[in-house]
């Protein structure tokens, strides 16, 4: 609900309260952001609190004003000459280069007289049902009402006027622009500039939300990384100054994702308050947050400066991403669950909301790009004969795409590689019960291609300077709409040639010369490719808003809430190991839910870490994501693939709990993590449990649980898994009545035909147990022996736990 009455605005979620009101006439100050606040109550009115009020009484907003009592020191003074107030020591919603402000500022312009300072003080309110997207046309993706369309978010928007005297005149105007989300806690803001006047302003700097807040007692947690160890959690405790985070490379970028949080101090996974800030947003992007000698604390969140010098004509409007603010007294799980439930209910494409996601087989690192017709239909016959359901044509299927040093941009099929047309290879696959999806990176061009020869220009790049590559490619302008037609003809084109119901979408290398041969200047390339990349999106997607697309940027370059508005799969990392995708979808849950996050089984060694692993541990870190095969399934042992085709049907039987599931972590030590994911009627959850390291001589794990029903009784299971014999190397010996040779023959023809059961275990406990007192697991193999009961966990070692309420 929002309500706008005497000066005072009010936005009020589920369990919190956003408080503004307007301060000397022109000024808005930010009176609260955090958990829900009530009204004062009239003595008179028997308790009875007016709902409409919400908070808009008198006496409340005198609590919570500010006062302004003695002068300030040598600061400035607010106009109006009231030396009592500085805007340097306001929580402003807005605030402007030259009045006296030093913080770090939300926007900031260019006259043509080279003036930077703005007087955008404050004018007037809107408040409306629905969202300033469906009224304006802004090109950008934004969080839309849920999915069922009865309950429509509310919007309000605060209008800034830049109070100009002189020859410039009026005709600059600001719109901060609220919306709640009431179920998930979740406010969205941004910015609109207006230019109205008849000369053109150059934006330097603008973000799409500020807020400021009392206090400095506050740490920030951000998600950082590269390619193949993106989103690692790192927390910062906040002092004076400023910490600035975001990216440059024309991405959200895998280095600093916009997703953090600004936690106080004292606040755990699961207690205390924390607030949660995102962008819908893929380009550039800036968090800067400033600790200022007054005891306040400003957040600004928006496109990154970097290269920005925007022309803003007369007439013209520039629209900022929105931003997602959330906040929870319940910790940081309390933040993720409120991300998550935003991000399916409002973000990503409704028709997808709740809808199961595939089981499916890439042929990438089975193959690689050394592939013909005969080896695609038989790891799709193999895939299909273990339960998958789709199956995945990665790099290397067009043109002269032998390896990654040329072609893109040639999207004809390589009928000669494929033995035949697209659409043949389609149906031979769908014959073997899959379904069919396909990879294309779109945005990118190689300097050997057709379409580079054909198009020089439509590279990006400045002419006359040495060309930088990525992966020995360049970046197709998509600031031009010649280039954008271009290519949302060839993606409708792949899409009408056959039967295709799933496309990985790539993008495999940052930014580097942001320059356009075409219209667009410099200053705005970054944003203007950005805008450019969404209408290709939009258009294709709505095209075919059936197909299933999973975004990807060599990995989770471009894990963002901007790509998951289009596509509502990101491939989470290149790395499949699961030891590090217990850092990366680790981190990443933070702000984004399984649903999200393309995970894969692949091979033993890893590719990227060449880590060994087991099979059963590499499923059941996939499982808390959206599963996927990734290795050549057709030289599995028989053993293994009886392994997977049990993992693959206790994933169906289990996936829209393990999909669509609420995920929360539950414990962290140095070498223990549980995960879990429960049901919205609290009935059914499975917890992941995950180890780092053997520990010797140290046997019992406790498995605890969250989110269940305190006085319901539950029946806990272990999956049941497999222990190969190689794991016990040449201890096997000691039961072996023939002496087995280790790594030799005998061993290896065990190992493949045969595996031993792992524990079987099985509680019935109330949910209060669970979750408080925990259950102290069967005791772990130590080198004393081994029985039915010893739990077999060695290095990156996991159990999955079904935990079902006993529903009499
Ligand atoms: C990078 C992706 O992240 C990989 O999964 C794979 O699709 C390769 N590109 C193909 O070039």
């Amino acid at each position: 609900m929002i309500t706008v009455k005497n000066g005072v605005f009010t936005i009020t979620t589920a369990n919190t309260s956003y408080v503004m009101h307007v301060r000397e006439g022109k000024y808005i100050e930010n009176m609260h952001y955090g958990r829900r606040i009530t009204p004062y109550i009239d003595p008179d009115a028997n308790g009875l609190i007016d709902p409409s009020a919400v908070i808009a009484d008198e006496q409340t907003e005198r609590a919570l004003e500010e006062k302004y009592t003695n002068p300030y020191g040598n600061s400035v003074a607010a106009a109006g000459n009231n030396w009592c107030v500085t805007l340097d020591d306001m929580c402003l919603e807005m605030s402007n280069p030259g009045t006296g402000d030093y913080r770090s500022l939300p926007l900031v312009i260019e006259g043509p007289d080279g003036c930077m300072s703005t007087r955008f003080y404050y004018k007037d309110s809107l408040l409306y049902e629905g969202l300033y997207s469906e009224k304006e046309r802004t090109g950008m993706p934004y969080a839309h009402g849920a999915s069922n369309g009865t309950d429509r978010p509310w919007t309000l928007e605060l209008i800034f006027e830049d109070v100009y005297e002189g020859e410039r005149g009026k005709g600059l105007e600001l719109r901060v622009i609220y919306t709640a989300f009431e179920d998930c806690d979740v406010i969205t803001k941004r910015m609109v500039l207006i230019n109205d006047t008849d000369v053109t302003y150059t934006i330097r700097d603008i973000s799409s939300m500020m807020l400021d807040m009392q206090g400095r007692d506050y740490s920030v947690v951000t998600f950082d990384g590269l390619w193949t160890r993106e989103r690692h959690i790192h927390t910062k405790k906040l002092e004076s100054g400023i910490y600035e985070t975001g990216s440059t490379n024309g991405t959200s970028s895998n280095f600093h994702n916009p997703f953090m949080m600004v936690i106080k101090d004292k606040a755990t996974e699961d207690h205390g308050g924390c607030y949660g800030f995102n962008l819908i947003y893929s380009g550039n992007h800036r968090e800067r947050i400033e600790v200022s000698e007054y005891g306040k604390t400003r957040i600004l969140c928006g496109l990154n400066p970097f290269g920005l010098a925007y022309p803003l004509a007369p007439g013209d409007r520039f629209y900022t991403p929105e931003a997602m603010l959330t906040y929870s007294h319940k910790g940081m799980n309390g933040v993720s669950h409120n991300c998550h439930r935003f991000i399916t209910d409002h973000v990503i494409p409704p028709y997808f909301r709740g809808r199961k996601r595939p089981v499916l087989i890439n042929n990438w690192e089975a193959t690689y790009f050394d592939f013909n017709r005969r080896k695609l239909i038989n790891l799709a016959k193999v895939a299909a004969g273990l339960g998958v359901e789709l199956f995945v044509l990665d790099d290397g299927w067009f043109g002269d795409r032998s390896n990654d040093t040329k072609a893109l941009g040639d999207w004809f099929v390589n009928e000669e590689k494929l033995g035949g047309s697209l659409d043949s290879l389609v149906k031979a696959i769908k014959n073997e019960g899959l379904d069919f999806g396909i990879w294309i990176e779109p945005e990118m061009i190689s300097e050997k291609s057709q379409l580079y020869e054909a198009h020089p220009d439509w590279a990006v790049k400045v002419a006359g300077k040495e060309i930088y590559t990525g992966r020995n490619q360049m970046i197709l302008d998509y600031t031009r709409a010649d280039v954008r037609d271009y290519i949302v003809d060839v993606i409708c084109k792949l899409l009408g040639s056959a039967d295709i119901s799933y496309i990985k979408w790539d993008m495999n290398r940052p930014v580097t010369d942001a320059y356009s041969a075409g219209e667009t200047v410099p200053g705005a390339f970054y944003h203007d490719y950005v805008l450019g990349l969404y209408d290709v999106m939009k258009r294709v997607t709505s095209a075919y808003p059936h197909v299933l697309f999973e975004g990807c940027s060599a990995g989770g370059n471009r894990f963002d809430l901007g790509i998951l508005a289009y596509m509502p799969q990101i491939w989470t990392s290149d790395d499949t190991d699961p030891n590090e995708r217990m850092y990366i979808q680790g981190g990443t849950s933070y702000g984004y839910p399984p649903s999200t996050m393309g995970a894969h089984v692949s091979a033993s060694p890893n590719h990227q870490t060449l880590r060994e692993t087991s099979l059963e541990t590499r499923f059941n870190v996939a499982a808390m994501g959206v599963l996927g095969y990734e290795l050549d399934l057709t030289r599995l042992s028989l053993i293994d693939r009886k392994i997977i085709s049990k993992q693959i049907s206790f994933y169906k039987e289990n996936r829209d709990l393990l999909q669509n599931g609420m995920f929360s972590r539950v414990y962290e030590s140095d070498n223990n993590t549980i995960w879990q994911v429960t049901d919205e009627r609290k009935e059914h959850a499975i917890a992941l449990l995950y180890k780092r390291t053997a520990e010797p001589n140290q046997s019992y794990d406790i498995l605890y649980a969250a989110d269940l029903d305190e006085d319901a009784l539950y029946r806990v299971r272990v999956r049941n898994i497999k222990v190969k014999v190689k794991t016990f190397g040449n201890l096997i010996n000691q039961i072996s009545p023939v002496y087995i040779k280790e790594d030799g023959i005998v061993q290896a023809l065990i190992g493949k035909a045969y595996a031993m059961d792992g524990e079987t275990e099985e509680y019935t406990v109330s949910g209060a147990t669970l979750m408080y007192a925990g259950i102290r697991l069967a005791g772990r193999f130590i080198g004393t022996g081994l029985n039915e009961g010893t739990r077999v966990m060695g290095d990156y070692s996991s159990r999955l736990y079904s935990i079902d309420k006993i529903v009499h």
